[in-house]
């Protein structure tokens, strides 16, 4: 079994490595779009045709399913892709709905400025939150601080929170992380936050994809059967994305190759 996992950049090997806890066996190809990231600032029609781009490499890999590992991607390029699309395509979304099931107060959305701006976030609000518990919060510029992976990043990543972020948690009792980047920065938003309960989109995709290649429910997550490998590929600076890939995943036991763009 083949799949294809793809984002603007780095974000979506979180999605990546939620999928292998479930589909251990597949073999998996990773493209990174460097070279039109960030996608958040782009408009529509843009991100639209970077997402069709990819689908056609997809295809010359002959994968099974192709996951779109990142938010603003499915919101702006999911449903006209399924439209022609000849495998099944896994977008993720805000986990919206699972946050506000599994937590009681009010919710804060962190994501990029065209999922916010997004139609599919506003179908998404009207249909699950008549209460309106959630409000969302655009980070411009604080995907391209995890990106960058320079040394100091986190402590850049964390200046960013608070000048940015920590004025708008209000009575926030729960965050929904709606961009994959900001998954790598999970654990130090719950130190950030005093604990707050964090909600994303990863464990919903990879359950998706399971039931889609297999017809039937998941069994629980297993516990990632090392060493994984990854192909991978990125349409700009592939190995200075691959070093900083492997560093981010480090401890997952990974063993990645570059694939030719
Ligand atoms: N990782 C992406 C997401 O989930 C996109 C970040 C970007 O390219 O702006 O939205």
């Amino acid at each position: 079994m083949r799949v294809g996992v793809f984002d603007s950049g780095l974000g979506g090997l979180s999605t990546w490595l939620a999928c292998t806890r479930y589909l251990a066996e597949a073999e998996y190809f990773f493209f990174a779009d460097t070279a039109n990231a960030p996608y958040g600032d782009r408009r529509v029609a843009e991100v639209q045709a970077f997402t069709k781009a990819a689908y056609q490499r997809f295809l010359q890999l002959d994968v099974d399913a192709l996951v779109i590992a990142c938010n603003t991607a499915t919101s702006a390029a999911a449903a006209p892709l399924r439209q022609y699309a000849s495998m099944p395509i896994i977008g993720i979304e805000p986990a919206i709905k699972v946050a506000l099931q599994e937590s009681s107060g009010e919710l804060l959305l962190l994501a990029t400025e065209l999922t916010v701006r997004g139609a599919k976030l506003e179908k998404l609000l009207r249909d699950c939150d008549p209460e309106r518990r959630v409000r969302a919060l655009a980070c411009p510029g604080w995907m391209e601080i995890i990106e960058g992976q320079r040394v100091d990043w986190r402590e850049r990543a964390s200046d960013y929170w608070q000048e940015k972020i920590a004025a708008q948690l209000g009575d926030t009792t729960a965050l929904v992380l709606g961009c994959t980047h900001y998954c790598w920065l999970r654990e130090e938003i719950s130190v950030w936050t005093g604990g707050s309960a964090i909600f994303d989109g990863n464990d919903g995709v990879a359950r998706q994809l399971y039931r889609l290649l297999h017809r039937c429910e998941p069994p629980p997550p297993a516990a990632p059967r090392e060493p994984l490998t990854l192909h991978f590929s990125a349409s700009a600076d592939a190995e200075q994305k691959m070093v900083a890939a492997q560093r981010l995943l480090q401890g997952a036991g990974v063993r990645a190759r570059i694939l030719p763009f």
